[in-house]
């Protein structure tokens, strides 16, 4: 996994822009090597061990609160140069972003993620990624490192498409599900065992707001 690199131009990354470009959002099912993935969950289980997870916050700024009734997880903020496995979905994360960039011109500058555990029974209740006064978040990228998920666990990703329907995604590792974070709205269903994920936003210059 050292030198783990992955081109712009790879046809994981280009079905993934062909995705967003013709309907807004991409499930990839097997996106991360098995390695990578067990890694990263071993990472999430020691950071978690280490308490270095805190209650995730609702809204943004100095104004976020905590409200277990709207979400239940628990987070770290991922920086680069601390874990090799972290390093290496970093670097891939950033070959997805030049291929968003290419594709479809989006300008995105930053790619920002974290850690996230949501504990037996957590949940995270409808949501947009975007806030309302800040308009940076575009593309949201969330990746499962769940061993051998089953659909009666629960935990499912709900995303709401057009119209009435919505689809359920099993948060099972290695699976990557990419969408626009202003246009989707989406719930986390509460599981029966702990859920872990790497939860990321692709930022562009925020919008003038004064
Ligand atoms: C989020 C979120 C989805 C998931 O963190 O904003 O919606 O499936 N996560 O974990
Ligand atoms: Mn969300």
């Amino acid at each position: 996994m050292r030198d783990m690199q992955i081109s712009p131009d790879h046809p994981l990354l280009l079905r993934i822009v062909d995705d967003i470009a013709t309907r807004g959002w991409s499930q990839q099912n097997i996106f991360l090597p098995e390695r990578l993935t067990r890694e990263l969950a071993a990472e999430c289980r020691k950071r978690a061990a280490e308490g270095e997870l805190t209650p995730a916050g609702v809204g943004r700024g100095p104004g976020q609160e905590v409200h277990e009734g709207i979400r239940g997880d628990h987070i770290q903020w991922l920086e680069p140069g601390q874990a090799e496995p972290c390093d290496a979905y970093l670097n891939l994360m950033d070959s997805l972003r030049q291929a968003l960039n290419r594709g479809l011109f989006l300008g995105l500058e930053e790619f920002e993620s974290h850690f996230a555990l949501y504990p037996p029974g957590a949940f995270y209740l409808k949501h947009l990624d975007r806030f309302r006064d800040d308009d940076a978040r575009t593309v949201s990228a969330v990746l499962y490192l769940n061993d051998a998920w089953l659909p009666e666990h629960g935990g499912q990703l709900r995303m709401y498409l057009e119209g009435e329907t919505s689809y359920d995604v099993q948060p099972t590792g290695g699976c990557l599900v990419v969408f626009l974070s202003g246009d989707m709205p989406h719930e986390v269903l509460p599981a029966t065992r702990e859920r872990l994920s790497l939860t990321g936003w692709f930022r562009r210059r925020s919008g003038e707001l004064f």
